[in-house]
């Protein structure tokens, strides 16, 4: 009970700090948002809406190439400076820009110092980011806090390890990166593609202890994911399934099956639901149509614009 007076006394602390709204909890909404590239001539995203909400995860999925790295840019305000951007993006219900420590942003890749170990990738991190007037014990603590968040408490002292250097698991390595982002206790956190690489099960790990920080901490959770497996597909409240920078789909993900019901394209019993959502919007797979003669590509365009237009309806 001590523990987590002290942890809501803490996160008060920090709420005063960022500068966030009374609970805390920092809300995103887009509008309309369009990004292009090449003054004009390349559309990336063709206006999309949706939104973002404290203590849950959003996910962002779709066919790779269909924009959600850059989606994930735009909504934490770091797109490539050859890219222009229309549309709203409100923080909170205002339009104003992310104050700094306010969000946190994990790419693709993990960039850790593989000769460290956990507790030292962590602790090293949190002296050189933290600023000067967080004490040295108190900066430690943040670091045992995020180390036990992320369950890595067991694999302190092993050492990260790399190609040459045996250390942890490619899930562990997950956990360690998102440890260092969360050392700032960010209340908007955007992750690319935080499961890809990794093997189901710790796939699930990572993406269920992202679940509960979001819901004990009210952080919100914007993750591009690539072909998730049901069972972490049901951890997402919210769907936003995009297919050539447009939205196919954006809702709780309990409503996509009855979305992709009515449309005349329902999940056959037995697949995995997401994998059925991203088949039936994915051009790819056409070329095995093509190649066996059923002129495919035609088809999924279609199927597309029909499930574009619908939910343009909604
Ligand atoms: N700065 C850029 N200049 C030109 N094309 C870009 C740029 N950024 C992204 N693209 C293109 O936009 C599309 C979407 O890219 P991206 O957002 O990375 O997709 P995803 O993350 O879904 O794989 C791709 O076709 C990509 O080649
Ligand atoms: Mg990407």
């Amino acid at each position: 009970m001590e523990a987590v007076v002290a942890r809501k006394e803490e996160h008060d602390d920090d709420d005063d700090e960022l500068g966030a709204a009374a609970d805390g909890g920092v809300s995103v909404t887009w509008k309309d948002l369009y990004v292009t590239v090449g003054g004009g001539r390349l559309t990336i995203l063709e206006g999309l809406t949706g939104y973002a909400e404290p203590g849950e995860v959003l996910a962002i999925m779709g066919p790779s190439g269909c924009g959600k790295s850059t989606l994930l840019d735009a909504l934490a305000g770091r797109l490539s400076s050859t890219a222009q951007q229309s549309g709203d993006i409100l923080i909170n219900g205002r339009k104003e820009s992310l104050a700094y420590g306010t969000s946190a942003y994990l790419t693709q890749d993990d960039t850790l110092m593989t000769t460290l170990t956990v507790k030292e990738a962590v602790y090293y991190s949190a002296q050189l980011q933290l600023p000067d007037s967080i004490s040295i014990a108190e900066k430690k603590k943040r670091a045992e806090m995020v180390i036990k968040e992320m369950g890595l408490q067991d694999s302190l002292n092993t050492r990260i390890g790399g190609w040459a250097v045996k250390g942890l698991s490619g899930g562990q390595k997950r956990r360690v990166s998102i440890c260092i982002e969360m050392l700032r206790r960010p209340k908007l956190l955007f992750l690319d593609e935080p499961t890809s690489g990794l093997d189901s099960a710790a796939s699930y790990h990572v993406m269920s202890r992202i679940l509960k920080l979001a819901r004990n901490d009210r952080i919100t959770v914007v993750a591009s994911v690539h072909q998730p497996s049901s069972e972490v597909f049901q951890l997402f409240r919210n769907l936003c399934l995009l297919s050539s920078g447009r939205t196919v789909y954006f809702g709780r993900v309990a409503s996509t099956e009855q979305f992709f019901t009515s449309n005349g394209f329902p999940c056959p019993t037995l697949r995995n639901p997401s994998d059925h959502y991203l088949q039936t919007i994915n051009k790819d797979f056409d070329q095995e149509d093509i190649e066996q003669g059923h002129g495919g590509s035609v088809r999924t365009e279609e199927v597309i614009s029909i499930l574009v237009s619908s939910y343009n309806h909604v």
